[in-house]
């Protein structure tokens, strides 16, 4: 049959907000880890939807990694960037964090679509997607295509709604 588009996916986010445990649920169920733990530097996974082949580089959201976060960005056709909706005293982390991906000299000119992950929205304290598009400032994204929606990584609820967004984003 046609070969599928390949699409690189650049899956950013501060540390501990959910990135692997989405890529994971993400993979073929056979391929899936059954313990996910903090990622060291990153690690790239592919996987297949109806019409694209992802390959997907799972950056660490850990301060002394984020460094690594630029070297991927030419390459890149696609962001999701994920937050932990819970995490209320390191939302202005991760808006530091999004602002300087935003005004990156690879990062300024493209139209790369934005796919946010608001993840953890099983948590009982957790900001609804509404509230951290707020204070992340998305609508100040005005030359990017950007979608976010609530997940919860653990049960797979969100991710095939975001993922349907950039297919259609990136086709
Ligand atoms: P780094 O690799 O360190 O950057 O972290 P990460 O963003 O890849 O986070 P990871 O996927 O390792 O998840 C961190 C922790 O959050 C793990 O204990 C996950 O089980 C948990 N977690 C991920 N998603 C959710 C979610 O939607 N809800 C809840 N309650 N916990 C989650
Ligand atoms: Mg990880």
């Amino acid at each position: 049959g046609l070969r599928k588009k390949e699409v690189n996916v650049l899956c950013l986010g501060l540390d501990n907000s959910g990135k692997t445990t989405i890529i994971n649920q993400l993979k073929p169920s056979n391929t899936q880890e059954q313990e996910i733990v903090p990622t060291i530097g990153f690690n790239i996974e592919k996987f297949k939807s109806s019409s694209l082949l992802f390959t997907v580089f799972d950056m660490s959201g850990q301060n002394r990694y984020r460094n690594l976060w630029e070297h991927y960005y030419k390459e890149s056709h696609a962001i999701i960037f994920v937050v932990d909706s819970s995490d209320k005293l390191r939302m202005v982390v991760a808006k530091e964090e999004l602002d300087t991906l935003l005004n990156h000299e690879d990062i300024r000119c493209k139209k790369l679509p934005m796919l946010f992950f608001a993840n953890k929205m099983d948590l009982q304290d957790s900001m609804s997607s509404i509230r951290v598009s707020q204070m992340l400032c998305l609508e100040n994204i005005k030359d990017k295509p950007w979608h976010i929606c609530d997940s919860n990584a653990i049960k797979g609820e969100g991710l095939q709604e975001g993922l349907d967004w950039l297919q259609g984003e990136v086709f």
